[in-house]
């Protein structure tokens, strides 16, 4: 074990200044809402208090409480004013009635929650502008006004599942993201990540969430990991194997609910011929191979990855993939280094509304040569959801602390639907390992490799191919 105490990660939002702090806020809030009146106004009001599945609340549901909880936590909390409507304030807890409930509500309607977060709104952009980011925690580097604007990205997220969920014409269009680059063909199939201590989780990201806290040592035996995430022509070949069939590939868990829930192919994919066909945003489209596969369970990509004789990555391999760069010792916030999310580096914030094909994204690789581990498909771990040693929780139990458990595993990575303020190589998700209509899917990895600081350890490269693969 190489135990070289990392250095921690440079404070991008603390270093310029307090009117750059004040401006990176206001650019990311109109951010969210110009996102936020996109997914609103594109259906009609019949769509937008209706409830598309009971997994999603209605859309308005989602628009007020975005709203709900920037008054809440930047007007009341950070303003100190008075509550503005505090009748409404339980419709919009969401500890208080479970998504399959809030139809039943007596939910503002359309017209009135969009006025209301348009007030609300206004008197936060007036409260921004003489702000001090010091003082009360809340306020130091402006977390709160960052986790409000995370917050809003993540119901867009919500939402934009919400879209796909529902039925009838498409109401959203994006252009397709570009081909693969040229050299996407010839990437290894895997890489090698070499093992010893690595940094996880950040005690400096300023607008990081309690989860992700603090900055601890892991060590981390030498792995090789997938270059990309799974394709879906990779998937196909695991139904067209017998994958669904054969209780081998499935924990015992997992095959109960595939024989319950008659899994047969990811969430969205129909048969057509001898093909795949899928329903993506109101449009039914061949399967497009290169993709990668999204719509698929834990227990589906966990019954994949054995099938294909390897396993899913745990959460810390994940993230030393992600984060570690063997040349300084150090952590990065991102693979490509500590600057933020760039278009040409990651597949971020509904651009395009669908993921690159596997191998894009040269500039977003990590050291160890892994792409697209930021952006395109949030990508299922092996670990359960838990606290990291020292964790405490912040600002309130109900972010993480109450959801932590074996009940849930976490995701990594983000999706094409999450902004970049929502995204981080240190953020983690968390979900059932049945659920299957979040933008989920997942890369596979493997024991082994060089001993910890032997010659050519970190090196890309070797492959290793999957059941008929090659
Ligand atoms: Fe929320």
């Amino acid at each position: 074990m190489t135990a070289t105490p990392a250095p921690p990660a440079p404070r991008p939002l603390a270093g310029g200044g307090v009117e750059e702090l004040r401006e990176v806020i206001a650019r990311n809030l109109l951010t969210a809402r110009e996102r936020t009146r996109l997914l609103t106004e594109s259906v009609d009001d019949t769509d937008l208090v209706r409830q598309h599945s009971p997994l999603m609340s209605p859309l308005v549901w989602d628009l007020a409480h975005i709203a709900n909880q920037e008054e809440l936590w930047l007007l009341r909390n950070v303003g100190g004013r008075e509550p503005m409507h505090p009748e409404i304030d339980p419709l919009y807890d969401a500890f208080e009635h479970p998504r399959a409930e809030r139809p039943t509500l007596p939910l503002l309607p359309p017209a009135e929650a969009r006025a209301y977060a348009h007030e609300v709104r206004g008197r936060v952009m007036d409260l921004l502008e003489s702000a001090r980011f010091s003082g009360a925690p809340l306020l130091a580097d402006g977390f709160a006004y960052g986790m409000v604007a995370q917050h809003e990205q993540q119901h867009d997220e919500t939402m934009l599942i919400t879209h796909q969920l529902r039925r009838g014409t498409a109401a959203l269009t994006a252009a397709p993201p570009g081909p693969p680059p040229p050299d996407a063909l010839r990437q290894p199939r895997e890489v090698l990540v070499a093992g010893g201590v690595f940094t996880m989780g950040t005690s400096t990201e300023p607008w990081s969430l309690d989860n992700e806290r603090p900055a601890h040592q892991v060590v981390v035996p030498s792995f090789y990991l997938d270059a990309a995430p799974v394709s879906n022509a990779a998937y196909q070949e695991f139904i067209a194997a017998g994958g669904y069939d054969d209780p081998r590939w499935w924990t015992r868990q997992g095959w109960d609910h595939r024989q319950r829930a008659g899994l047969t192919a990811p969430l969205y994919w129909r048969r057509e011929g001898t093909g795949w066909i899928r329903d993506r945003f109101g449009v039914t489209e061949p399967v497009p191979p290169a993709e990668p596969v999204m719509h698929v369970s834990w227990f589906e990509a966990d019954a994949y990855a054995r099938w294909a004789g390897r396993r899913l990555p745990t959460e810390a391999e994940w993230e030393k993939a992600a984060r570690f760069d063997p040349a300084t010792g150090r952590s990065r916030r991102f693979p490509w280094g500590d600057e933020d999310p760039s278009a040409d580096r990651a597949n971020l914030g509904q651009q395009y509304l669908q993921p690159a094909p596997v191998g894009s994204y040269p500039e977003g690789a990590a050291p160890c040569g892994a792409r697209q581990l930021i952006g395109d498909v949030w990508e299922w771990t092996s670990s359960d959801f838990l606290p990291y040693p020292g964790f405490r929780a912040w600002p309130y139990r109900e972010y993480s602390e109450v959801f932590f458990g074996p009940q849930y595993k976490v995701m990594r990575g983000g999706s094409f639907a999450v902004a970049p303020v929502a995204c981080r190589g240190t953020f983690r998700n968390w979900d059932y390992p049945i659920r299957r209509q979040i933008f989920a899917g997942f890369r596979t990895a493997r024991d082994g490799g060089l001993e910890d600081g032997a010659p050519g350890a970190g090196a890309a490269g070797a492959t290793m191919g999957r059941p008929g693969e090659e």
